[in-house]
């Protein structure tokens, strides 16, 4: 799709319009670019129709297709319901056949939100992009082509450079998310470890930054413990990638994402249930965030430290699988005693974050995973888990979070919660005593591994100075897929790429 700012509104575009509840379609800017002709029709109509509270799309006498959503009072637009009204914009033009559309950025530069002009036509060009978005690697293609919009026309009485690039930026973003959402929804079948980690390399090398891969010989050498134990029960080779994009001032530290990247989770000799299993070829959507947040950062030149690392594995039951009870020693040092091998996530994470600390010197370290149901159960399917060791981290991670639609909501990461995973024959037990808490038990678990080791030896950085470095958990199992009423194609959601993009370019 492309996307651009106009003054003027062409004769061959759809139009978008809001009709705010009580005002007339004569005080819209798009009103005096029409024709008498569908003035008057238009005119006719919202005397006879009840606009307030639906969406039509009408056939205008000139030719021209409108979109005539009617829903809000004006003072009760919000940022996020703009969110939902682009994309429905965009969703409804696909399924018209609307292949250019129009929309009036000051539609949404109203409200009590204050919002500045380029975070909405930025907010617009990501959430246009992401409605614009199908997974269609794997359909025939029909003789028309699949429905997109092919152009988007942001209306705006005043152009500016600045302007132009916030939809620039906004564009990239959204390209972004859509890549890694690919990722995500791509079959577990065709999305092995071998594959996410070629999906690294090739995203580094078309927007700029550096890949390393480690191989199964590699990741032994390192005593990545925990990577070789899931890994063990599949035929499909373990890697570990290495994402490094340093643009930033040589002295400052880099923050390190790590991301889980489990191509395939069937839950190993802990099978999980016929219907569990079914979405589980998107429990890499971690990884992929990692991936495509570093591809954004890079493709906005960003200049920022900022190390991606994504541990990728796939989790199958077979004669070689880890068993439960076995202990599993991990690259720290510290050992963990695998009670349930569908708790896979937060073992291969236990080696991410010891890598984070034996080759980097992190100021903060964010690891990204669809790492529990418990999440869910918790939160809906509405905000991502996060957990955070610094409280002054909270307030501006969440803030961001609201600003750019990938909600979170905060859970302790309370010490006493330690209880719950001590092991009995390993240093840490990889599930909580209860179900009771998962996502918290999940969290701390991965705290024991931040916090680094009480007991064998590695020469990391902490070490030296006795630093524990800051340290972000975001729990995105909740939002994995998108859901019903969001205008967002069936599928992988690309969640929390809008966010740390955000919050890194400001951290
Ligand atoms: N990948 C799953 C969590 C998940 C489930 C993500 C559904 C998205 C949707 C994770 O590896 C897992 O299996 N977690 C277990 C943990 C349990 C065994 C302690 C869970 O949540 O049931
Ligand atoms: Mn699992
Ligand atoms: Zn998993």
């Amino acid at each position: 799709m492309t996307i651009e700012l106009v003054k003027t509104l062409k004769n061959d575009v759809g139009i978008a319009l809001f009709l705010y509840e009580g005002e007339r379609l004569e005080r819209h800017s798009f009103w005096s670019f029409l024709p008498k002709i569908d003035q008057g029709y238009l005119k006719s109509l919202t005397e006879k129709l009840v606009i307030k509270n639906r969406t039509h799309v009408l056939l205008l006498p000139s030719g021209r297709r409108a979109i005539i959503i009617g829903q809000v009072k004006r003072n009760a637009m919000s940022h996020r319901k703009a969110f939902l009204f682009v994309r429905q914009v965009v969703q409804t033009a696909k399924r018209e056949g609307i292949k250019n559309i129009a929309i009036d950025s000051e539609d949404f530069e109203i409200g009590h939100e204050k919002w500045k002009p380029e975070n909405v036509l930025e907010f617009i060009a990501i959430q246009a992009e992401l409605a614009n978005f199908d997974f269609t690697s794997y359909k025939e293609v029909p003789p028309e082509g699949f429905p997109r919009v092919e152009k988007l026309y942001v209306f705006r009485e005043k152009v500016s450079a600045n302007l132009l690039a916030a939809l620039k930026r906004g564009k990239v973003i959204g390209e972004e998310i859509n890549k890694a959402r690919a990722l995500s929804n791509t079959p577990g079948g065709d999305m092995t470890p071998a594959i996410l980690a070629k999906a690294a390399v090739d995203s580094g090398k078309e927007s700029g930054f550096t890949v390393k891969i480690l191989e199964e010989p590699a990741i032994r050498k390192l005593g990545m413990g925990g990577v070789l134990g899931v890994a063990r029960g599949s035929s499909e080779k373990p890697r570990f990638i290495v994402m490094e994009y340093m643009k930033g001032k040589k002295k400052e530290k880099p923050v390190v994402l790590v991301g889980k990247g489990v191509t395939f989770d069937t839950g190993g000799l802990n099978l999980k249930p016929s219907n569990s299993i079914y979405e589980m070829h998107m429990d890499m959507s971690g990884g992929a965030a990692v991936i495509h947040t570093i591809a954004t950062l890079a493709r906005l030149k960003v200049k920022k430290n900022i190390v991606g690392l994504v541990p990728a594995v796939e989790n199958m039951p077979s004669g070689s699988s880890y068993h439960p009870g076995d202990v599993l020693k991990t690259m720290s040092g510290k050992t963990i005693e695998v009670m349930d091998t569908d708790a896979e996530g937060r073992v291969i994470l236990a080696d991410g974050l010891a890598y984070a600390q034996k080759f980097y010197d992190p100021k903060l370290i964010i690891d990204i995973a669809t790492l529990t149901g418990a999440a869910s159960v918790a939160l809906g399917s509405r905000a991502s888990a996060i957990f955070v060791t610094d409280p002054k981290l909270e307030g501006p991670f969440r803030r961001i979070a609201e600003e750019t639609g990938d909600f979170v909501w905060p859970l302790p990461l309370w010490e006493e919660y330690e209880e719950e995973i001590k092991g009995t024959f390993g240093d840490v037990a990889n599930v909580g005593k209860t179900r009771y808490g998962g996502a918290i038990t999940a969290a701390v678990f991965l705290w024991q591994f931040v916090k680094g080791p009480s007991t064998g030896s590695f020469d990391s950085a902490q070490d030296k100075s006795g630093q524990v470095p800051k340290w972000i958990h975001l729990d995105i199992a909740p939002r994995m897929t998108t859901i019903d009423g969001e205008f967002l194609a069936k599928g992988a959601a690309g969640a929390s790429i809008n966010l740390l993009t955000r919050f890194l370019s400001k951290f």
